[in-house]
């Protein structure tokens, strides 16, 4: 029963989740990743924050936001008074999508039934750790979270609804401020991205 895709919710023992997410084969994306990546962090965190996917070494450690977007996501939040340590930190989907280009592993961005399947598992994951701020990186933990795929620059830094009636802060991904197309984008997504990560520190102070 707890793989069943049309049960509404996962209904295992909560110390069981990692290793559910570990198992998952409920979208073709786990035939081509290393492995899946669940959350990581404490289970009574006050902040959920959640990207997109697994990166490339996300997929080989197995761990959430230890590559580049997470190295730019623990800089800033460090900056902004928010400790990353202390929030249970996931994704929105738990396998990591690519194209192989000769030795690199390129990503690719899920398709919205990728994330339908995997909500899921953050579904799971929120009822267990009952965070009271979620913390969306990003077009597709946005979507997620609150059913809305509209653009994410006009709405970031504003609370929207999710999953069990939680607030849902909206901010950019980390890997945007890497890859704005110029300089002066990649500086102004910086100070976005720091002003909502200190509006999140603020709320769950
Ligand atoms: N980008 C994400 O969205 N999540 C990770 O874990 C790493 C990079």
């Amino acid at each position: 029963a707890q793989l069943a895709s049309h049960a509404s919710a996962w209904d295992g023992p909560a110390e069981d989740l990692p290793k559910a997410i570990r198992a998952c084969t409920r979208c073709p994306l786990h035939c081509h990743a290393t492995q899946a990546v669940p959350g990581d962090g404490p289970t009574d965190a006050a902040l959920m924050v959640v990207g997109e996917q697994p990166g490339d070494m996300e997929d080989l450690s197995g761990r959430p936001f230890v590559g580049p977007a997470g190295q730019m996501f623990d800089g800033i939040a460090a900056t902004a008074g928010l400790n990353r340590e202390a929030a249970y930190v996931t994704n929105a989907v738990k396998h990591f999508k690519f194209k192989p280009r000769g030795k690199r592993r390129i990503h690719q961005r899920p398709e919205t039934s990728e994330i339908e399947h995997c909500r899921w598992w953050l579904h799971a994951e929120i009822a267990k750790v009952r965070p009271s701020l979620i913390l969306a990186m990003g077009a597709t933990a946005a979507q997620s979270l609150t059913g809305n795929g509209a653009r994410l620059l006009s709405r970031r830094g504003s609370i929207e609804t999710g999953p069990e009636g939680r607030p849902v802060l909206i901010t950019l991904h980390p890997s945007y401020l890497l890859r704005a197309p110029d300089q002066a984008r990649r500086e102004r997504a910086k100070a976005q991205f720091r002003q909502d990560l200190v509006m999140a520190a603020e709320l769950i102070a």
